[in-house]
């Protein structure tokens, strides 16, 4: 009898076993997810490097399964690629790394991310948000160039003659721009005066056409960024021309106005006559003409006998 008993015992059991192992290929499989404290969110620099490690995704699956990540859109797919699948107990984490160059000056700040995540039954989809940060890499650049006026030459001391305004796409002090005159033109920088944040220009002292009638200033700009543009330190992106972001021209011209008397000319004047001459005969030509050489309309000269005896 016991010899009869004892294999159908070891039938029972191996057959046990049987259903535990099919159970656990079908219906006790476990649907994979990110583990607890995954960030769905992630910053990256715009100017991030292609090929750099950007973000890392971990998921587990309770069965242990080893994971696999796929993205899961065509819009991922052209940002990122996904390398680095490490498969360890029951976590699986991937890293994800750029494929492309960012720009958040010209693009949207934020992209949507997709990925696909899957054991060897169940998949789950996963977003992930890439938020791009703002780099300075762009120089003010001037706007509305070239710059030329004519101011008269009795503009009123400490008004507005001219303002300059330049823009950067920057955020933040990377979109701060300040304006200075360039330093080597000293004398310049006596008559005027150039308001770092406004972009003004005012008259400091009194202008006299006939001392100068047209004055060349040279104006920078420079943002605030850290580091600034331009400057040989400035990560910018922009072609060389535009990274150098040169000083611009500003042309000022002066216009006379009627505030200087006629002038003679061929002075001294000397004029004789001998005491039989009549009346009427002409002894002496006296020619002036106006002062004011640079008005359209010059003024008529008249004259007049101040002093002597007539
Ligand atoms: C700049 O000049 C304009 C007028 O041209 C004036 O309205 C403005 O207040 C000035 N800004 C500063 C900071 O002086």
């Amino acid at each position: 009898m016991a010899g009869t008993r004892l294999p159908r015992l070891e039938t029972l059991v191996l057959l046990a076993m049987g259903a535990v192992l099919v159970g656990s290929q079908s219906s006790t499989n476990r649907i994979p997810s990110l583990v607890t404290g995954q960030l769905t969110y992630f910053t990256v620099p715009e100017n991030a490097p292609i090929g750099s490690s950007i973000f890392q995704i971990s998921a587990t699956d309770q069965d242990g399964d080893h994971l696999t990540f796929k993205t899961a859109t065509d819009e991922t797919t052209s940002l990122v690629n996904i390398q680095n699948v490490v498969n360890q107990g029951t976590v699986s984490t991937c890293k994800i790394t750029l494929k492309i160059e960012l720009d958040c000056d010209n693009s949207p700040r934020s992209r949507f991310l997709y990925f696909i995540i899957a054991d060897n039954v169940y998949e789950i989809r996963i977003k992930i948000t890439m938020i791009i940060t703002d780099v300075n890499d762009n120089p003010p650049s001037f706007v509305a160039l070239p710059y030329i006026t004519s101011i008269p030459e009795d503009q009123a001391v400490n008004s507005v003659i001219f303002t300059v305004l330049a823009s950067d796409p920057d955020t933040g002090l990377g979109g701060n721009i300040k304006y200075s005159f360039k330093s080597d033109q000293a004398d310049y920088n006596a008559k005027f005066d150039l308001d770092p944040i406004s972009g003004n220009i005012t008259l400091k002292t009194s202008l006299d056409y006939e001392e100068r009638s047209f004055y060349h200033l040279k104006i920078s700009s420079m943002d605030e960024g850290s580091p600034s543009c331009p400057s040989p330190q400035c990560i910018c992106k922009a072609t060389p021309e535009v990274c150098k972001a040169e000083p611009v021209d500003l042309f000022i011209t002066i216009l006379d106005v009627e505030d200087t008397p006629p002038v003679f000319e061929g002075l001294p004047y000397i004029g004789t006559v001998s005491e039989d001459k009549p009346e009427g005969f002409l002894i002496l030509r006296v020619i002036a003409s106006d002062g004011d050489r640079g008005v359209a309309v010059p003024n008529n000269v008249y004259f007049t006998i101040s002093g002597g005896k007539r």
